[in-house]
């Protein structure tokens, strides 16, 4: 299955009855695996999870630390780009130059670069003793 075809399948299984904002996400790990996430909402709504995270859990629990494609599906009227929190989840565990695409059930698609959407990303080297 392709990345679309993949964020799309699992869109349909996401859990957002406060929202009613569905959102499936697909990423390619090192291996070329594709891992599928979902958002998973909860009564208490700060403790629900966004479909990034879930593909990103997926793939850890599965053994991979490394991404090489992104692809985030909704139903609404333009594509819809990783919250902030997901933003830095991808970066990670993904280069800057990974393409993330970010799409709507209609068939629009946008394509950023994770250094795009996150410009000065907090990293290890700010860690580094000066
Ligand atoms: N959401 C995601 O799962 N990913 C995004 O990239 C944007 C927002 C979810 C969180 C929440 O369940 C719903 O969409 C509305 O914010």
């Amino acid at each position: 299955m392709t990345l679309k075809d993949t964020a799309t399948a699992v869109w349909q299984n996401a859990y957002a009855p406060y929202s009613n904002f569905k959102v499936g996400a697909a990423i390619r790990a090192a291996s070329g695996t594709v891992y599928a996430g979902c958002n998973v909402e909860n009564v208490a709504y700060p403790e629900g999870t966004c479909a990034e995270a879930g593909a990103i859990a997926a793939m850890i629990a599965a053994g991979e630390t490394s991404l090489t494609e992104v692809y985030v599906i909704a139903d609404a009227p333009m594509p819809v780009t990783p919250c902030g929190g997901c933003r830095q989840k991808l970066a990670e565990f993904g280069a800057g130059d990974v393409p993330v695409t970010m799409a709507t059930l209609g068939g629009q698609e946008q394509v950023m670069t994770l250094d795009q959407l996150l410009p000065g990303a907090f990293n290890q080297d700010h860690m580094d003793s000066a």
